[in-house]
């Protein structure tokens, strides 16, 4: 069987055409088909942050769900250090793959058992995913802290998680996701439980373990700031769709889909950091529906929107999703400021 190790010579992450589908099971509303990820691309490379960004309910966990093969995609492939994952262990990821992909999750104390010591958080993984080397392993369990920036570490190691503050124990989290020694970091939401003060913190050391480790990190938020703060590449999603697809810098500096500008736009109104652009959670694709999902919110909506759903179009080095671009078009925002 192929191996998943890292090769150099292959991308790390490749993922085509994935599609999900939800039934909503409401108790006293008829069931209803969501696409909660339609037709999603996009690949990580080692050493490269990219940012899945969309307002809540637009499908960044789903998508980050079926990277760590906890829910299977209705289509399309998964390649990881150029095999394809789905074909190799299509009914569960075989603990080969989880050691490659691993997860840090928003609410750092939630992913943490109480009754244990930090140190146990370190061992386990290090034990299950057979990482554990000559050394001893409470020694490796100490260097990993001193990697997510806890010292002294003997000290932390002795401690429990009710002992820690937030971003100490999402440094944990962190380190534990480390000991698998993973080609791929998925953090959902990383930050937004934390103090603004120290969000920054652990953005720089995602950071710092992307180019000393060459760490590829698939960072999801709602927050265009910390997007652009720490990926090299940003996906905009809008009810399970990529809408816009660029490098981070130039997309927040000049966005072309209307969403992305609402969403930088929500970012400028309240002075927040939360971009929720609306606020509730709004709910992803029905199947039947036709013209483009964002046409009934969008300021610069056009017959063809109502009529059509746009197809991923290249406007310069992005792709974006929408009527106002047609292919080959070449200045984002020329359109409308
Ligand atoms: N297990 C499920 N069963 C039914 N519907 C689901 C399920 N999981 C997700 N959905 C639906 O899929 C859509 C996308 O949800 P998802 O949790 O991926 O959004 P999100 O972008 O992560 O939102 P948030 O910012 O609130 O975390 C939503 O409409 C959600 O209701
Ligand atoms: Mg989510």
């Amino acid at each position: 069987m192929e191996t998943l190790e890292r090769k150099a010579q292959e991308p790390l992450l490749e993922v085509r055409g994935i599609r999900k589908t939800f039934v909503s099971q409401g108790l006293f509303r008829p069931r209803r088909r969501v696409v909660a990820a339609r037709d999603v691309s996009f690949g990580v490379d080692r050493g490269e942050a990219v940012a899945l960004v969309g307002e809540s309910g637009s499908g960044k966990s789903t998508i980050a769900r079926l990277l760590l093969r906890l829910e299977a995609p209705d289509a399309g492939e998964i390649r990881l250090n150029g095999v394809d994952v789905l074909e190799r262990e299509p009914r569960r990821a075989s603990l080969a793959y989880r050691g490659r992909v691993q997860m840090v999750f928003q609410d750092p104390f939630g992913s943490l058992n109480a009754v244990h010591d930090i140190e146990h958080h370190l061992v386990r993984p290090l034990k299950r995913h057979h990482r554990t080397n000559g050394g001893g392993v409470r020694a490796q369990a100490a260097e990993l802290l001193r990697t997510v920036g806890l010292e002294p570490a003997e000290e932390f190691l002795a401690r429990h998680p009710y002992e820690l503050s937030g971003g100490q124990r999402q440094r944990v989290a962190i380190a534990r996701a480390l000991a698998a020694d993973p080609d791929l970091l998925v953090a959902d939401e990383p930050t937004s439980m934390l103090d603004v003060s120290i969000r920054m913190d652990i953005l720089n050391l995602l950071a710092q373990l992307k180019r000393e480790r060459q760490l590829g990190i698939l960072l999801i938020t709602h927050d265009l700031a910390s997007a652009r703060y720490l990926a090299d590449r940003v996906l905009v999603l809008f009810r399970g769709r990529v809408v816009e697809d660029g490098r981070s810098g130039e997309l927040v500096e000049n966005p072309a889909h209307p969403y992305t500008r609402a969403l930088l736009d929500s970012i400028a109104d309240t002075g927040e950091e939360r971009a929720r652009a609306g606020g509730t959670r709004r709910s992803a694709t029905d199947p039947a529906e036709v013209g483009c999902p964002f046409a009934s919110r969008c300021p610069d909506v056009m017959d063809v929107c109502r009529e059509a759903d746009p197809e991923p179009r290249a406007v310069g080095e992005r792709t974006v999703r929408c009527h106002l671009y047609e292919e080959g078009a070449s200045a984002p925002g020329s359109v409308s400021g």
